[in-house]
C-alpha cells in the first residue's frame, strides 16, 4: 500500500512536528511532576506556572498540527483529487511552527497574557487564528474541486469551523470574572466535548473504513449518529461548568441532565468500532494502527466518559471541583481522545507515506509502545483519582486546611512520577519506530 495523491505527503511535516511538539509536552510534564514533589526544582528559571503553561500549551499545539496532519492525508483520498494548494499548507505549516514556538520561548521569559489554555500574547493568537483560516480555506477549496463530496469531509469541516469560530472567545475578557469564566468555557468546553468531537468522528470513520474495508455507508449511518449526540449533549452539557461560579442556578439542573447524557457519543464510538471489526472482511496488515483506533474509541469513553461522568453531577462535583479529579479525567480523557486519534492515524498514515505497511519488525515495536503508553497513562489517572479521594475528602468534607491536605497525597503524586516515567519510554519507543524502523523498513 502506498500514498494515491501526491499533495497527501504534505501530511508527513505535520506529523513529525506533531511528535516533536509532543515530546516537549512530556518533558515540561515531568518537570512540573517532579516540582510537585520537589517544589524548588528548577526554581526561580522555570516555576511550576510557567511549565505548566508550557505543558498544557504545547498539548493543544500538537493536537492541532496532528488534526492538520490528518486532514490533509484524508482529504485527496475522500474528496478524490489533489489538495488545492500544497504551496499553502507549507506556509501555514511553518507560521504555525514559529507562532507556537515563540509563544512556547516567551513564556519561559513570562510574556503571556490571559487565562488557563489561551495563555498566548494577543498577536500570537491573531497569527493563530490567520493560520486556522489559510488551513480551512485550503480544505474548502481542495472539497470544492475534488470530485466527491463525503460525510468524513464534512463533518471534518464542521468541526474546523468550530474550532476557529470558538477560538474567538479568546478575545473575549470581560471584566467581570463570572462573564470572564462562562466564556471561557465556550473556548475550552465547546472544543473537547462539541467541536473536536466531531474532527475525531471523523478521522475516526476515515480510519476504520481503511483497516475494515467495511462499507462506507455502515460507518456514515455511526458517524450521524455520533454527532447527533454530540451536539445534542455537549452544547447544553456546557452547564456542568456553570455550577458555582455566579451563573444562576437553573444550571445546576440543566448541567447535571446534559452532561450526564455526554457519555454517549462515545458509547457510540465503542459500538461503532467494535461493529466494524466484526464485520470485516480481511484483516490489514497494519494492525499497530488498529490498535491505536480501537485504542482510542475505548480510552477516550475511561478517561471522558467514565471519568468525566464521576464528577459530573452536582452533588458530587460540589466536593471533587479544581481537586485531583479534575487533573485525574483530564489527563485520561485529552490522551484517549485526542492524543490517540492522531496517534492512530500517524500509525496508519505514515508507512503508506514511506511506501510500504505492516513491516512485522515495527509493528512489534509500535504495539509495545501502545501497550505502555496506554497502560502508563491509566495508571497517572488511578493515582490521581486516589490523590483526588483523599483531597475531596480531607479538604471538602473535613475542611482540613490545603497545605495540611497537601501534606497527605505524596504519594499519589510520586505514583504519578513513576507512571510518567514509564510513559516517556513507552513514547520512546515509538518514536524510535517512527523514526529509525519505519524508515529502515522503506524502499
Ligand atoms: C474528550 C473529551 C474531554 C476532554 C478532553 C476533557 C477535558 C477536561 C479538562 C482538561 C478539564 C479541566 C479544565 C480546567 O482546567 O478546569 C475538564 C473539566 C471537567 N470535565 Fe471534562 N473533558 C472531556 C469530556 C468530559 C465529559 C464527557 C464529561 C462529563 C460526562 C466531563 C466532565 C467534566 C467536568 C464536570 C469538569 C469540571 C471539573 C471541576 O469541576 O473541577 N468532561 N475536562
Ligand atoms: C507523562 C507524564 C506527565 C506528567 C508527569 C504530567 C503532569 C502534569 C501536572 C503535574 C499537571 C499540573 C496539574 C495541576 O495543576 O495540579 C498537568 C496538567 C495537565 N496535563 Fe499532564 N502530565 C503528563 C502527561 C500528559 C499527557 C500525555 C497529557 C495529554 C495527552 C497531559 C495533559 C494534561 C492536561 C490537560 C493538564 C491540565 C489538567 C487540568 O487543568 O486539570 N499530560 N500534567
Ligand atoms: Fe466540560
Amino acid at each position: 500500500m502506498t500514498y494515491k495523491y501526491e499533495s497527501q505527503r504534505v501530511a508527513f511535516p505535520y506529523f513529525v512536528a506533531a511528535l516533536g511538539l509532543f515530546a516537549a509536552q512530556i518533558l515540561f510534564g515531568i518537570v512540573i511532576g517532579i516540582q510537585y514533589l520537589a517544589p524548588d526544582f528548577l526554581f526561580p528559571a522555570i516555576p511550576f506556572n510557567i511549565a505548566r503553561m508550557i505543558h498544557i500549551n504545547l498539548l493543544v499545539v500538537w493536537i492541532i498540527f496532528g488534526f492538520m496532519g490528518s486532514a490533509y492525508y484524508l482529504l485527496p483520498e475522500e474528496v478524490e483529487g489533489e489538495i488545492y494548494s500544497v504551496k499553502l499548507a507549507w506556509l501555514h505549516f511553518w507560521m504555525f511552527l514559529v507562532g507556537g514556538a515563540t509563544a512556547i520561548v516567551g513564556y519561559l521569559f513570562r510574556w503571556h497574557d490571559g487565562r488557563e489554555f489561551l495563555e498566548q500574547p494577543f498577536i500570537i493568537k491573531v497569527a493563530i487564528v490567520i493560520v486556522v483560516l489559510m488551513f480551512i480555506f485550503n480544505m474548502v477549496m481542495t472539497m470544492i474541486k475534488g470530485r466527491r463530496r463525503t460525510s468524513i469531509t464534512i463533518v471534518l469541516l464542521i468541526g474546523f469551523l468550530g474550532l476557529a469560530l470558538f477560538y474567538l472567545f479568546a478575545f473575549f475578557k470581560p471584566d467581570n470574572m463570572v462573564m470572564d469564566k462562562y466564556f471561557w468555557w465556550w473556548v475550552v468546553h465547546m472544543w473537547v466535548e462539541g467541536v473536536w468531537e466531531l474532527i475525531m468522528a471523523a478521522i475516526l470513520s476515515f480510519l476504520l473504513i481503511k483497516l475494515t474495508g467495511v462499507d462506507r455507508e455502515v460507518a456514515e449511518k455511526w458517524l450521524y449518529i455520533i454527532i447527533g449526540l454530540t451536539f445534542l449533549t455537549g452544547i447544553i452539557g456546557t452547564g456542568h461548568h456553570y455550577y458555582w461560579i455566579g451563573t444562576p442556578e437553573f444550571w445546576q439542573i440543566w448541567g447535571a441532565w446534559f452532561s450526564a447524557i455526554e457519555v454517549l457519543p462515545f458509547v457510540a464510538m465503542i459500538a461503532f468500532s467494535l461493529r466494524m471489526v466484526s464485520l470485516r472482511s480481511r484483516k490489514h496488515p497494519n494492525g499497530a494502527a488498529l490498535h491505536w483506533t480501537i485504542g482510542t474509541a475505548i480510552v477516550s469513553f475511561l478517561g471522558a466518559g467514565v471519568l468525566g461522568f464521576m464528577h459530573t453531577l452536582p452533588q458530587i462535583n460540589y466536593y471533587t471541583h479544581g481537586t485531583q479529579m479534575t487533573a485525574s479525567h483530564g489527563h485520561l480523557a485529552f490522551f484517549g481522545a485526542y492524543a490517540m486519534i492522531v496517534m492512530a492515524m500517524a500509525s496508519y498514515a505514515v508507512p503508506n507515506l514511506r511506501r510500504k505497511t505492516g513491516e512485522i519488525m515495527s509493528q512489534k515495536a509500535e504495539i509495545f509502545a501502545f501497550w505502555t503508553m496506554v497502560i502508563s497513562m491509566v495508571c497517572i489517572a488511578l493515582s490521581l483519582t486516589g490523590a483526588g479521594v483523599v483531597q475531596s475528602y480531607l479538604q471538602r468534607v473535613l475542611a482540613t486546611s490545603y497545605m495540611e491536605t497537601q501534606s497527605h497525597m505524596g504519594i499519589f503524586y510520586g505514583m504519578r512520577l513513576f507512571f510518567g516515567a514509564t510513559f516517556t519510554l513507552g513514547f520512546i519507543v515509538y518514536l524510535y519506530d517512527f523514526f529509525l524502523l519505519k524508515r529502515a523498513t522503506s524502499r
